[in-house]
C-alpha cells in the first residue's frame, strides 16, 4: 500500500491541475480583455462590432481604401469575403498599426465544404454518415482555409430542411435531429480543433439560428412559424449540438420566429442559447439581416438594430445599423451600457482565443499558403470522401439472366457519356465553393478519360441543354458555372447524342441539376430533373442500350419516371474539386457505394413536406394501402416514399438476422442492448449503415412513428457477417413535452434495426420507472 501514497499524491496533483486549468486561462483572458477596454471609447466599442464585407481592397492598398480608412478609425471589428495571404496581411497591417488601440481583425469566409480543396456538399457529405470522414472534411478545410490567412468560417450549416423546394436544403444535413447533432458536433471538431489558438485550427459559426430550413413553400427567406415542441423536438438539436461542441460563434437566420425576426428575437438569441444551453461565445447576424427587419415591418433602423442588440446580438455583418445608430439609441436609453460592452467583449474573447493578440499575423504565413493548400492528400481525401457520399439508388440486373447487375461497370467496350453535366467543370464543386478554382476541377469526362485510359473507348456528346429557357439556364449557371451554349440547336445535340448512343456497348447520362439550381436564393417549384434533358434520357432509352443515369442534384428530386423506366440510377450530388474521379471510381466498382439518404425522396412536390419521423395522425393509412376513404392520404399518389431516409443500395447485398433484445421488459436507468446480425451475402466486399429507431408507442403528446436514435456504419468483406449491436438507456427515450420538460415517460417502445428506415426488424418492450 506504502507504495502508492506517492503515486495517489501524484494522481491528486494532475486531477487538481487538470480542473482547474480552464479557470486560469479565462480568468487570464478576462484580465486582458478587461485591461483593453477600460482603455476603449464608446465608438471604438461599438465599431468591434461591425463587420463588412471586403468590398474595393486590392492587394497594398488597403490603408488608402474606404474600407481600410474605417479600420484605421477603429470602426471595424473583423471583415469577411478576402482572399490571400497577402491582403489579409496588408489589412491587418492597419489595424494594427493605424488604428488607436491596434485591435486585429477576425477574418471569416463561407469555407462551407472544403477551401480549395473542395469536399461534396454538405448534404451529400451527410450521406456518408461517417463522423470521421465529415469530421476530416472540415479539418482539410481549417488547414487550408487558415494557411490563406482565414481564421473563422461560416460554418456548419446545420438547419433541418424537409421541403426540397428549398435551395438550402443542399447546405444541411438532411430532415434528422439526431444525426444533424452528431454532424454539427463532428463539424465543430473539425474546425476548432483540441486548440484555437493553433495557426491551423479556425473558428465555426454555426447557422442560421433558427429554424431556418423551415421557410413556408420552401422560398427561401420566407416566414416560419412552429410550435415551441416541435422547435425543441424536431428543429433545435443540431444547433444544440454545434454549442455542445464547444463553437466559438453562431449565426442568426432571416427568418421570423414566433412574429419576430431571429436578428431581434430574445427568446432564441438569449433565454435559448445563452440561458437554457449555456452558449459563451458570440452571435453575429446573417448578412444585412438587421436591416431586413425593416421590410419585416419593426421599424426604422434605429430602433432595429436596438432591438438586435437587446436580444442578445454581438455583430452585426455589412448592414453597419450597429455602427450608425447604437451610440444615439443609448443616449436614449433604447440600450444600455452594459449590452454594448457584453458585445464587445464577446468579439475581444474570440479574437483572444483565435490567439490574435499574441501575434495578429498568425493566419498568415505565406509558406504555409503555398504548401499546405490543394495538396494531392487533401485532393486524394476528397476523392474517397466524395465516392462515400454517392447513394446507389436503383440497379438492376442486365437483361440475360446472368444475375449482374448493370453497375459496376467494366472498363472495356464502348461507353457513351452523354449529358449537359458531363463535361461541366464548373459545376462540380457544388454551391459555396468560394475558394474553388474551377479550372481545376475534374469533370465526369476528364475522370472516366483518366480512369479508363486505353482499355475502353469513350465517346462523349453533351445531349441538351440544361434546360431549354435560356433564361432559366443562366440562373443556373451564376458565378462563373454557366452551360456556354455554342449555337448548336436542340435537335442537333439530340442527334449527335443518338449517333454516339448507337456506337456504344453501354450509356451514361450525366443529368439533373447544375450547382446554382440549389444553395442561397435557389428554390424550385419543380423539383424534377429539367424537361428537356427528360426527354434526352427518354430518346437514350429507347436505343436498348443499358443506360446507367448519373444523378447530380442539391436536393430530393422526383424522379418517378427516371426510377421506373432506368436500370441503373446513381446519385452523385455535387461531389466536390474531385467529383469526376470519384464518380469514376464508383461506376466501375473500384469503390463499392454506401451512402445513404438523409432526406425522404417523395414520389411527387405535392408530397411535400413528406419525412419519416412524422406523427400518426388518428387516421393513418393501413400500411401497404395507397388510399381508403377518410383516411390521412391523397387521391392520386400513395403515401409513401420514393426512396425513404437512410434508403442506398450497394453492390453487394446485406442480410438482417432477427432483432435479439437483453430483455422486453426494463426499469428505471437499465440498459437494453439491441443486436442484430449482419451478413454480407453478395459477392464483393462493402459497408453497410445499420440504423436504429425507436418509437415510443404511448405518450403524454403524439411521438413520431419511429426516431432515429443510433446507427454504426460497418465493413464487412464478402461472405462475412458482424453482430452490431446499439445500448439503449432512458435519454434515448427523452423528449420535450407539452411543458418543455425534458423526460422520457414509461411505457411501451418498439425497437427497430435495419438498413434504411422503411425496412427493419422491430420487437416490442415496456419500460417503467
Ligand atoms: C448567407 C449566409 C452566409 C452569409 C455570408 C448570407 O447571405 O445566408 O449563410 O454565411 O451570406 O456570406
Amino acid at each position: 500500500m506504502k507504495f502508492l501514497q506517492p503515486l495517489l499524491v501524484l494522481l491528486f496533483i494532475v486531477v487538481s491541475i487538470d480542473t482547474t486549468a480552464q479557470v486560469p486561462q479565462d480568468a487570464k483572458m478576462k484580465t486582458f480583455v478587461d485591461g483593453l477596454m477600460s482603455k476603449m471609447t464608446l465608438d471604438e466599442k461599438i465599431g468591434q462590432l461591425n463587420l463588412p464585407g471586403a468590398g474595393d481592397i486590392t492587394t497594398g492598398q488597403a490603408g488608402s481604401s474606404d474600407i481600410g480608412k474605417k479600420i484605421g478609425e477603429g470602426k471595424v471589428g473583423g471583415l469577411f469575403n478576402i482572399k490571400s495571404v497577402a491582403k489579409i496581411r496588408d489589412v491587418q497591417k492597419v489595424a494594427v498599426e493605424q488604428s488607436r488601440l491596434k485591435i486585429p481583425l477576425i477574418f471569416g469566409m463561407d469555407v462551407i465544404h472544403g477551401y480549395q480543396t473542395v469536399f461534396p456538399i454538405p448534404l451529400a457529405l451527410s450521406c456518408s454518415w461517417d463522423m470521421q470522414k465529415i469530421e476530416q472534411s472540415a479539418r482539410i478545410a481549417a488547414v487550408e482555409a487558415s494557411a490563406d490567412g482565414i481564421c473563422w468560417t461560416f460554418s456548419p450549416m446545420v438547419d433541418i430542411a424537409r421541403d426540397p423546394r428549398w435551395g438550402r436544403i443542399a447546405e444541411g444535413n438532411g430532415e434528422d435531429p439526431y444525426l444533424g447533432y452528431q454532424i454539427a458536433k463532428a463539424m465543430v471538431k473539425g474546425y476548432q480543433g483540441d486548440d484555437l489558438k493553433k495557426n491551423n485550427t479556425i473558428m465555426a459559426c454555426v447557422k442560421h439560428f433558427a429554424l431556418y430550413g423551415a421557410a413556408e413553400a420552401g422560398r427561401d427567406y420566407n416566414t416560419t412559424d412552429m410550435s415551441r415542441v416541435r422547435m425543441y423536438n424536431e428543429y433545435f438539436p443540431p444547433y444544440k449540438g454545434a454549442v455542445d461542441g464547444g463553437v466559438g460563434s453562431v449565426m442568426s437566420s432571416f427568418n421570423e420566429v414566433d412574429g419576430i425576426p431571429a436578428t431581434a428575437n430574445k427568446f432564441l438569441m438569449t433565454d435559448v442559447l445563452r440561458k437554457q444551453w449555456g452558449f459563451k461565445g458570440f452571435v453575429v447576424t446573417d448578412y444585412t439581416a438587421i436591416n431586413e427587419m425593416i421590410d419585416h415591418g419593426m421599424g426604422d433602423l434605429q430602433t432595429v438594430s436596438a432591438l438586435a442588440l437587446n436580444a442578445g446580438i454581438d455583430m452585426d455583418m455589412v448592414g453597419e445599423g450597429f455602427l450608425t445608430t447604437l451610440k444615439k439609441s443609448l443616449q436614449e436609453k433604447k440600450v444600455t451600457q452594459k449590452q454594448i460592452d457584453d458585445a464587445c467583449r464577446r468579439i475581444l474573447e474570440a479574437k483572444y482565443k483565435l490567439g490574435l493578440f499574441d501575434d495578429p499575423y498568425r493566419y498568415c504565413d505565406e509558406k504555409r499558403a503555398s504548401t499546405e493548400i490543394y495538396t494531392d492528400a487533401n485532393r486524394r481525401a476528397a476523392r474517397e470522401i466524395a465516392a462515400d457520399c454517392f447513394v446507389l439508388l436503383k440497379n438492376s440486373p442486365l437483361p440475360g439472366g446472368t444475375g449482374m447487375a448493370v453497375l459496376p461497370l467494366k472498363k472495356s467496350g464502348t461507353i457513351a457519356l452523354i449529358g449537359p453535366l458531363a463535361d461541366a467543370k464548373e459545376n462540380m464543386p457544388g454551391t459555396w465553393s468560394v475558394a474553388a478554382d474551377f479550372s481545376k476541377a475534374i469533370s465526369v469526362l476528364q475522370g472516366l478519360n483518366e480512369t479508363v485510359g486505353n482499355k475502353a473507348k469513350l465517346l462523349y456528346a453533351k445531349g441538351s441543354f440544361l434546360d431549354d429557357d435560356s433564361v432559366f439556364e443562366q440562373r443556373a449557371g451564376m458565378f462563373g458555372k454557366s452551360f456556354k451554349r455554342d449555337g448548336r440547336t436542340k435537335e442537333q445535340l439530340l442527334q449527335e447524342a443518338l449517333n454516339i448512343a448507337s456506337q456504344s456497348d453501354v450509356i451514361i447520362a450525366a443529368l439533373g441539376e447544375s450547382a446554382e439550381m440549389t444553395g442561397e436564393s435557389s428554390s424550385r417549384s419543380s423539383i424534377e430533373i429539367p424537361q428537356t434533358q427528360k426527354e434526352l434520357l427518354a430518346a437514350l432509352l429507347k436505343t436498348g442500350k443499358p443506360v446507367v443515369l448519373v444523378l447530380f442534384t442539391g436536393r430530393p428530386l422526383a424522379i418517378k419516371w427516371e426510377d421506373a423506366s432506368v436500370p441503373a440510377i446513381l446519385n452523385v450530388w455535387f461531389g466536390g474539386s474531385e467529383a469526376g474521379y470519384a464518380i469514376s471510381d464508383v461506376l466501375f466498382g473500384d469503390v463499392n457505394p454506401s451512402g445513404k439518404l438523409t432526406t425522404t425522396w417523395p414520389q411527387n412536390v405535392g408530397q411535400v413536406p413528406l419525412y419519416y419521423n412524422h406523427k400518426n395522425t388518428g387516421r393513418p393509412l393501413p400500411e401497404g394501402k395507397w388510399f381508403q376513404k377518410f383516411r390521412s392520404n391523397y387521391l392520386d399518389v400513395s403515401n409513401d416514399a420514393l426512396y425513404p431516409f437512410g434508403y442506398g443500395l450497394s453492390y453487394t447485398n446485406f442480410t438482417y438476422g432477427d432483432l435479439k433484445l437483453s430483455s422486453t421488459s426494463l426499469k428505471g436507468n437499465q440498459t437494453l442492448t439491441a443486436s442484430v446480425t449482419v451478413t454480407n451475402s453478395g459477392s464483393l466486399d462493402g459497408k453497410e449503415v445499420v440504423q436504429l429507431y425507436v418509437r415510443d408507442v404511448v405518450g403524454s403528446m403524439t411521438r413520431p412513428v419511429k426516431e432515429l436514435k443510433g446507427f454504426q456504419k460497418i465493413s464487412l468483406k464478402a461472405g462475412e457477417t458482424k453482430t452490431v449491436t446499439f445500448n439503449i438507456t432512458t435519454n434515448d427515450l427523452k423528449f420535450y413535452n407539452s411543458n418543455l420538460k425534458y423526460d422520457w415517460e414509461a411505457g411501451d417502445f418498439v425497437i427497430m434495426v435495419g438498413g434504411n428506415s422503411r425496412d427493419v426488424k422491430s420487437q416490442k418492450v415496456n419500460w417503467v420507472k
